[in-house]
């Protein structure tokens, strides 16, 4: 039998009915008010029907750490009810389900944060065209993110979610702590390497402290190993956030990749690929979650000789039915490239849609036949 189809157990006993996990994917379709909407939850159920492990777009832990518009929030206990329905879609047929919790820092669009002013480490504005500087974040400031953090997984708890996802990937507030281009700080959340860890460090220990009495709850942990900034994020800082993480007890680590097989995005030179390495540096001590263009079973059954689990992201929009065709020896009938004509079928919440048809090169888009 395929690797991907072989069960999986966590060592707090949580177990997974295979080896593949629904990426945590932004979808834009929650109420403007931060409430899960009915889009969403079609949209999920339909994707999360086969996997083991699934995991929620980010939700956002404070007002201030808003990312996208008609995002969800899990910063007050107004948004357990929609979260539990959430939570309920996503294991309907096994999967487990996670929630993934984040603050997106200097990332966030001015229009969706109070007075217009997103917040950082350090005021030091994203490399991008249009980017505004954000305010830097005052030391008590930064310790009310944390136990928003602590709260987030409190309430996904309560909505009944199977653990929580702290997104420290993809430039959000949690590597923007870790980043030496974005945290200029001297405080006890900046400095070297080790004191620009002090962030994720504590958001960790204040997520774990807020799950201990939860039944089989997973706390995983996602990050990016490199960023393109200058200074910024390199391979062996993230040896050293990979020591962290051991150190500190995650149930999964997870290397959020557009490519799985990505060497390095700053030197050329680099062969060895950065799973390689951080799987190398983990050395079974904890499960590694591997993901980006693993669209074939071939491919995701290559991956799962590095990693334990393999999640799929746009995959799944493309088609949901991706692994119950694998269980049903009909491989050769997966999509692999998004049919416009759809959506509907698809459950693709309208928002989402339209990101992907106005992104040139996001998603492959299938061939239409000629009229
Ligand atoms: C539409 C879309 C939304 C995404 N939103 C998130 C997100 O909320 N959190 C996150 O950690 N990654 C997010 N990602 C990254 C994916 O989880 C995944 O790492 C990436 O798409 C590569 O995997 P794939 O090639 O299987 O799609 C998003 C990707 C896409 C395409």
């Amino acid at each position: 039998m395929k690797q991907l189809l072989q069960p999986f157990q966590f060592q707090n006993g949580v177990e997974l009915s295979n080896r593949l996990v629904l990426a945590p994917m932004t979808h834009y379709s929650s109420e403007p008010t931060g409430e899960v909407s009915e889009h969403e939850l079609t949209y999920y159920r339909k994707r999360a029907k086969n996997v083991g492990l699934a995991i929620t777009a980010c939700a956002y832990v404070t007002e201030n750490g808003k990312g996208f518009p008609n995002a969800f929030g899990v910063n007050d206990d107004k948004f357990i009810p929609g979260l539990r329905q959430l939570a309920e879609s996503l294991k309907a047929e096994g999967a487990k389900a996670i929630l993934q919790i984040f603050h997106a820092g200097r990332m966030s669009p001015p229009d969706l944060v109070p007075q217009n002013q997103p917040v950082s480490a350090s005021a030091v504005a994203p490399v991008r065209e249009g980017a505004v500087t954000p305010r830097a974040l005052e030391t008590e400031e930064v310790e009310a993110i944390i136990e928003a953090f602590g709260e987030a997984t409190r309430r996904a708890i309560e909505a009944g979610f199977d653990g929580v996802e702290i997104h420290g990937a993809n430039t959000y507030l949690i590597q923007q702590f870790f980043s030496p281009h974005s945290n200029r700080r001297t405080d006890r959340f900046g400095g070297d390497v080790h004191g620009r860890l002090t962030f994720p460090r504590e958001v960790i220990r204040r997520v774990k402290d807020a799950a201990k009495d939860a039944e089989q709850f997973l706390v995983g942990y996602r990050f990016s190993p490199e960023e393109v900034e200058e200074p910024g994020i390199t391979l062996d800082d993230t040896d050293v956030l990979v020591d962290m993480l051991l150190e500190e007890g995650l149930d999964y680590i997870h290397v959020s990749l557009w490519n799985f097989h990505t060497a390095s995005m700053r030197d050329e030179n680099v062969r060895e690929r950065a799973i390689d390495r951080i799987a190398k540096r983990i050395n079974g001590a904890v499960p590694l979650i591997g993901v980006g263009q693993l669209h074939t079973p071939a491919q995701v059954e290559d991956a799962l000789q590095v990693v334990d689990l393999a999640a799929l992201g746009r995959e799944l929009i493309i088609d949901p039915d991706w692994l119950e065709k694998v269980e049903s020896d009909r491989e050769d009938e997966i999509e692999t490239a998004l049919d416009l004509n759809k959506q509907a079928e698809l459950a693709v919440p309208a928002p989402l849609w339209n990101a992907i048809i106005s992104r040139a090169g996001w998603f492959p888009i299938k061939d239409q036949p000629k009229t």
